[in-house]
Formats: structure tokens, C-alpha cells, sequence
């Protein structure tokens, strides 16, 4: 279904072949993906997938079009709040169709082009096929591609859309993942303080957020690790399990028991934004995070080493002033630029 087709050549062809109803005059630019100086190389291959003007337009349509879900209501932006980096502001869970209530909190989608697995257990590999698990997902958009297909072949515009896209006609799904992988690549959140400082720009910490770096430093960048604030691997931070959605991790993708109850390590940026915290939403603030680093932690045989002390206790040792200090910094991640970033707005 995804990458299987040959179709995809972005454009150039609308000249040259029989399809007359896509107008000449309509140009189709190649966007540029810019990528701040600081940030490592992509790992979605921009080469397959080149955003275009009018790819990214359809993609940006398709976000926020509630036809992907089966009541015509539920679109991606309804979950992914632009200003909140894209999350389900005040949602512990995500809502989906008719008030149902997923297990897990929506992500930030932020720097999408350079993650490695998608989803708190990164049950998508590819960033092209992870639409398939909310579209199809009974407590999300709850609806079949190909009837997402179907309503958007006859709908009016979207087929003059696809074929102003990628230069014929032709409503597919492996388009539909292309276009919206176009506009969530575009999403790149690198403009914070953090980042200008990381850059040698003329920013200063002040005497808090520095005392927070080097505190974030020592205890948490080996996971929340570089630029992008993770290390890409899947860890058990030592959350008491919720006997109501008992949510095994990433086992589910790896049916392996050493991967229970293990889950992304989340990017930290924008996280002053992405309130209610955790896989499950379970923490309101960022105080409440860091008194569970330190005092609420649960023994499992999965949880990380780096929790382990060598007295036998387990959590981290971060005073009361370190946590003001912690909070301080972590506010220099927020990238107002991106939060506020009309190319991606809804309206
Ligand atoms: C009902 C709410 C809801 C809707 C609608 C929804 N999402 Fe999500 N999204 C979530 C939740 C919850 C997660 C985390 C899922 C998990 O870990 O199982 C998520 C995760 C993601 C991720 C992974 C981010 C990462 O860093 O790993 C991407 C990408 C994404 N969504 C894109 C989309 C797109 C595109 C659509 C529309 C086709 C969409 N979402 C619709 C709630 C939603
Ligand atoms: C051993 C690896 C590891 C270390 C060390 C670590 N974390 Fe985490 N952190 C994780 C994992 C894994 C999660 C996601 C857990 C989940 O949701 O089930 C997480 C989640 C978080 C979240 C919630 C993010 C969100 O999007 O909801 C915050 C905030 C956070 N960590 C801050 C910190 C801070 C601050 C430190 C240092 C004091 C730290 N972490 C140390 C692995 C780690």
C-alpha cells in the first residue's frame, strides 16, 4: 500500500502527459526544509518525499479536514493543537469520534523529520504510515482508507488537489500519507533559547536556567538526550502502572517481556506547552513530574538501571530549589516561533 507505487514524482510530469484539465500555469515550487544549524540530519528521506507548495497545502487540508474520520468531525488538528505543539491541550487522553476516550496522550508533533519511531511505543516506523493507526483506531477517527478515499474522490476540490500535488490525477492513499508527511516534516520547532544558545546566538541563561542546564545535564540528558532532547530509545521511567488502561509499552509492538512498560523517550521541547505529562497525561505540571523522578517511582524488573542507586533505593536526588532551577530551564525550550507559525495554522 505505502511505497509501492511509482507515481511519485512530485510534479513534473504535469507538462508532458495527456492529463489537460490540471492548468499549465499552476506552478508547484519545491519548499525548503529548513534545517536549523544545531539539529542533526533528517532521518525521514526528504529525497522520496520532497515537499512542494502544493503538497504541503493538501497535506495542511487533509490535517484539518474532519472527512478522515467516519462522523466527518474529527480531524487531526481536533487532537494536535497547533499552540500547544500540537497536542490535546487539557486532555489527559485523546478524544476521538462521539466523546470516546483513547488510553494514551497525544504527542507533540514537532521535528517529526528527524524521529525514528513514531507513537509512545513506536508501533509506525515510517512517519508515511503512522495516519493509519489514528484514522483507523476505533477511539480516534474510527474509519476505513478506502472510505476516506472514497469521500475524498467525490468531493469537489481534493482530486484538482492531488493532481495540482504530483502532477497527474489520481486520489491514492499512498498520495493522501505522502501529502500529510509533506506538511508534518515542514513542522520544525529550533527556534527556542535553548536553541539560539546551543547556536552561539546572543542570548544568556539567567542564573536559574543555568543552574537547571547543568542540573537537566547530569541527570537527564542521557535519555532526554541532544538537540532534539532524546535518545530515540524506549525506557521504563518507573510509572506506577494504571490498572485501568495497564498499558504494557512497548511490548505491544515487540511482544518481548523485556520491553514491558517501556515507552518513547519523549523530545522535552515546547514541554511547557504539552501539559497534562506522561504516555497517559497522568502529571498536570511540571512540579508534579519531578516529584515523581524523585519520590514516586514504583520497582519493576524493566525499570531503567539509571534509576537504581547504589544504596538499593530507586529514583533520582534533586532538591527543592534544583526543581525550581530544572522548571526554569526547561521553560527556554519553548519555540514561539513554531507555536505561533501561520503556515501551519488552521485559519
Ligand atoms: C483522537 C485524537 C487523535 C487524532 C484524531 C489524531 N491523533 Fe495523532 N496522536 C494521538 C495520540 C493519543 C497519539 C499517541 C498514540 C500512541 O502512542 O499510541 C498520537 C500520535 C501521533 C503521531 C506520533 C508522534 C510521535 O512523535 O511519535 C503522529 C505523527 C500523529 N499522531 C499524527 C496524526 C495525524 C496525521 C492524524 C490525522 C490523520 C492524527 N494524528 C489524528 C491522538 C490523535
Ligand atoms: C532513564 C531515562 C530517563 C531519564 C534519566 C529521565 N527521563 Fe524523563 N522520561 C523518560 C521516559 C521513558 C519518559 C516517557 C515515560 C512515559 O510516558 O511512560 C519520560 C518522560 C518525561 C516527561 C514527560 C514528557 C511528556 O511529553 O509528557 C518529562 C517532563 C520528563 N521526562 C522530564 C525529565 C527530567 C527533567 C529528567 C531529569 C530530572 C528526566 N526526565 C530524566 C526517560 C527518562
Amino acid at each position: 500500500m505505502i511505497g509501492c507505487s511509482s507515481d511519485n514524482d512530485g510534479g513534473e510530469s504535469a507538462v508532458d502527459d495527456d492529463y489537460t484539465e490540471i492548468p499549465e500555469e499552476v506552478s508547484n515550487n519545491l519548499l525548503n526544509l529548513q534545517i536549523p544549524s544545531n539539529f542533526p540530519a533528517p532521518t525521514y528521506d526528504i529525497s522520496q518525499n520532497p515537499p512542494t507548495e502544493k503538497g504541503f497545502e493538501l497535506g495542511k487540508k487533509l490535517f484539518y479536514d474532519g472527512k478522515l474520520s467516519s462522523t466527518g468531525v474529527i480531524s487531526c488538528g481536533f487532537c494536535h493543537i497547533q499552540e500547544f505543539s500540537f497536542t490535546h491541550h487539557t486532555h489527559i487522553t485523546s478524544h476521538g469520534v462521539n466523546g470516546r476516550i483513547g488510553t494514551r496522550n497525544a504527542q507533540p508533533l514537532q521535528n517529526l523529520a528527524f524521529a525514528q519511531d513514531f507513537n509512545w511505543d513506536g508501533a509506525a516506523s515510517f512517519l508515511d504510515a503512522q495516519p493509519i493507526i489514528p484514522i483507523t483506531a476505533e477511539d480516534e477517527m474510527n474509519e476505513s482508507i478506502s472510505n476516506v478515499l472514497r469521500k475524498l474522490q467525490e468531493d469537489e476540490n481534493y482530486p484538482i488537489l492531488f493532481a495540482q500535488a504530483f502532477g497527474t490525477e489520481g486520489v491514492t492513499s499512498e498520495r493522501m500519507f505522502k501529502a500529510l508527511s509533506q506538511f508534518m516534516i515542514m513542522m520544525v520547532a529550533g527556534n527556542s533559547k535553548f536553541d539560539k544558545w546551543q547556536r552561539g546566538e546572543s542570548v544568556t541563561f539567567t542564573t536559574d536556567e543555568e543552574a537547571g542546564r547543568s542540573i537537566f545535564e547530569a541527570k537527564c540528558s542521557s535519555c532526554h538526550a541532544g538537540t532534539l532532547q532524546t535518545d530515540h530509545s524506549f525506557r521504563n521511567n518507573g510509572l506506577p502502572i494504571d490498572p485501568e488502561f495497564n498499558d504494557i509499552g512497548r511490548e505491544r509492538v515487540t511482544g518481548s517481556p523485556e520491553d514491558n512498560r517501556k515507552f518513547k523517550v519523549p523530545s522535552l521541547r515546547n514541554i511547557d506547552t504539552t501539559f497534562p505529562y506522561m504516555h497517559d497525561g497522568r502529571f498536570r505540571t511540571l512540579r508534579d513530574v519531578l516529584d515523581f523522578y524523585t519520590n514516586g517511582m514504583v520497582n519493576s524488573p524493566t525499570l531503567d538501571a539509571q534509576f537504581r542507586n547504589a544504596d538499593g533505593t530507586i529514583g533520582l536526588e534533586i532538591s527543592n530549589t534544583e526543581k525550581e532551577q530544572l522548571i526554569a530551564f526547561l521553560k527556554t525550550l519553548t519555540d514561539n516561533d513554531f507555536l505561533l507559525d501561520q503556515r501551519f495554522s488552521e485559519f
